[in-house]
Order: C-alpha cells, then sequence, then structure tokens
C-alpha cells in the first residue's frame, strides 16, 4: 500500500495550485498521497531559485511526493540524492506534460516516444534514490495509444506505481477519458496502477474503480473542493470555506514572500467560491486587495 491512511485516493500533481496549504487539505479530508507540483531535475542540478518553494512541505503533510520533469537520466540519477529532496520518501516522474517548452526539450509526454529513455530514467532514479518511484503517463501522443509499452518499460526499469491520465498529449484537457486504456495498461502491469482523468464525485470515481484500478488521482475535482476525497469516500466532514482559505493563506505564509502568496492566493481562492452565491462580488474585491490584510479581512470568520 503507498498510503498510510488506507485511502486510495490521490491528489494530482497540478502547477501553480498543488501547494503545501491544498495539499494539507487534501489530507485532512482523505487524500492518502499528494503530489507537489512538477519541479525540473535540471532546475535543481543548476540550483535555480525558484525551484526550492515548490519543495515545501509541512509537518503535517503525511505522505507527499515530489514530481520531477526532465529527460536525462544522469542528472536525474544526481538530482535524486541531494538532501533538498530527502524529505520525500517517493519520487514521480512527470511524462504527461503536454505542454510545448517542456516537450520541445523532450520532457514530459514527449517520453512517451521513447520507450527505452523511460526505462533508462525510471532506472537512474530508483537505483541511485532506492525510493518508492511511479511514473505520470498520458494514453498517448495523438491518436493511437502506446501507454502500455512505456509503462511496460517503466516497470522493467523498476517503478512501483504507474499513473495514467486517459487522454493523450494532443487533447490537452479536453475530449473524454479512454478508460478502456487505462483498463488494457492495469490488465498488463504486474505493478499498481492508477487511474486518473474526470473523476470529480463518487459515481466518476466508481466508473475509474470498473477498469480494475489500484488508486484513483484527482486534480481539477480538488481544486478549490479539498473535501471531495470525504465526499467519495463516503466519511463524515465538516468544511468551513473561509476556514479553508485562511488556513490556506496561512500555510503559504510559512514560506512565500506576500507578493507571492496574493498572486497564487487570487487564483485559489477563485477555485473556493466557484458555484457560491455573492461569488462574483468577493471575487471581486479578493482579485483587487492590496495587501494580504485586506484579503484576510474578506474571509475573516468574524466578518461574516
Ligand atoms: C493547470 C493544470 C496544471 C497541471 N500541472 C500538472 C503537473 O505539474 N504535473 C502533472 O503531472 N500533471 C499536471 N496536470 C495534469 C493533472 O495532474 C491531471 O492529470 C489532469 O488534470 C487530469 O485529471 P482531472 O481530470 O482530475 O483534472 C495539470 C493540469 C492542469 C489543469
Amino acid at each position: 500500500m503507498l498510503t498510510q491512511n488506507g485511502s486510495d485516493l490521490f491528489f494530482a500533481p497540478i502547477a501553480g495550485y498543488s501547494d503545501s496549504g491544498l495539499r494539507s487539505l487534501c489530507f485532512r479530508y482523505g487524500a492518502g498521497l499528494c503530489f507537489t507540483e512538477m519541479v525540473s531535475a535540471k532546475g535543481l542540478y543548476y540550483k535555480n531559485e525558484n525551484t526550492a518553494s515548490l519543495l515545501y512541505v509541512a509537518p503535517d503533510e503525511s505522505n507527499t511526493a515530489v514530481q520531477l520533469f526532465g529527460s536525462e537520466p544522469e542528472i536525474f540519477a544526481e538530482v535524486v540524492r541531494y538532501p533538498v529532496l530527502s524529505k520525500f520518501s517517493h519520487i514521480d516522474v512527470n511524462m504527461g506534460c503536454p505542454v510545448r517548452k517542456i516537450t520541445s526539450n523532450n520532457e514530459g509526454s514527449a517520453l512517451l516516444r521513447n520507450p527505452e529513455l523511460i526505462y533508462k530514467i525510471v532506472k537512474a532514479v530508483k537505483d541511485s534514490s532506492g525510493k518508492t518511484v511511479s511514473v505520470k503517463m498520458r494514453t498517448g501522443i495523438d491518436g493511437k495509444s502506446c501507454v502500455t509499452e512505456c509503462a511496460l518499460a517503466a516497470q522493467e526499469g523498476g517503478v512501483d506505481l504507474v499513473t495514467v491520465h486517459g487522454r493523450t498529449k494532443e487533447q490537452l484537457y479536453g475530449g473524454k477519458c479512454d478508460f478502456e486504456t487505462i483498463a488494457h495498461v492495469k490488465q498488463t502491469l504486474r505493478v499498481p496502477v492508477c487511474g486518473n482523468g474526470d473523476v470529480t464525485d463518487r459515481d466518476s470515481y466508481l466508473r475509474m474503480k470498473e477498469t480494475g484500478v489500484d488508486y484513483v488521482m484527482i486534480a481539477r475535482g480538488a481544486l478549490g473542493k479539498p473535501y471531495v476525497f470525504s465526499e467519495i469516500l463516503g466519511k463524515e466532514y465538516t468544511y468551513e470555506r473561509n476556514e479553508a482559505i485562511l488556513f490556506h493563506i496561512g500555510r503559504l505564509c510559512e514560506y512565500l514572500s506576500e507578493n507571492t502568496v496574493m498572486n497564487v492566493m487570487k487564483k485559489q481562492i477563485a477555485c473556493y467560491l466557484h458555484g457560491s452565491r455573492g461569488a462574483k462580488q468577493l471575487k471581486e474585491q479578493a482579485f483587487s486587495a492590496h495587501s494580504l490584510k485586506e484579503l484576510t479581512t474578506l474571509f475573516d470568520i468574524k466578518n461574516n
């Protein structure tokens, strides 16, 4: 079992969103494993300053994995031994990012063109780190799926878990999730498989479980809704939106500058407010706040 609390639900790596604050809330409501957003292996190697804040993990995060992206086995082998990664017992490698800036460097979903390189990267990360290693893949690049071959290469390299997002690179985040291919990967592999794509509630979770996957990963369905894990697990819970927002702000203040907290939180707040009464006005006020004090006052429980 890759989770300590018995939960088969993961909170996904989401660039700009999977920060320590949201991860802690996801754990609170029942996620079994959370991921950092993708972090550049080269950025770590060349000591890029921006990568440090992505690696912040709070003591109440029970089981957080770091996700790395890159394409060079030698660089992966080197960076996974860095002390800055010692707090992570689990390393995930991104093999799904469709963004051109990433794929043009042969990183992210571009790796799906090269099963041999997948094997080498996984082997390098596993041998060098000795940690739990997973990969997160899309079903393919374009029309036809190649994920099974890629997943087998990762398994050969020693991977402990394969996550499959049921879309090709070309599909980006639209179109339908391909459950058949996810089921095929599950039937083919020896190692556990996690299914990802369009899970937002218990019904969509059960649909994903029909593929036979061992774990289910949720991304967009948890933005502004960390309690989605309790809903799916059928666990009783209490949720107070403003408390969650203030908790989230407080956590980010532990490791980010006021300006960065404001920028990150405005996006997160838009998710927290989505669909709620009076959201439009409150969102406008939040977006025009000039200081953190002004922003927090909007959500201060005493004022509401
Ligand atoms: C804004 C955004 C950023 C993302 N960043 C990452 C990332 O850093 N690493 C990754 O593996 N996937 C990333 N993803 C993909 C998600 O983890 C997930 O695979 C995808 O959204 C499908 O799951 P969902 O239908 O539950 O949202 C990102 C998705 C979105 C929408």
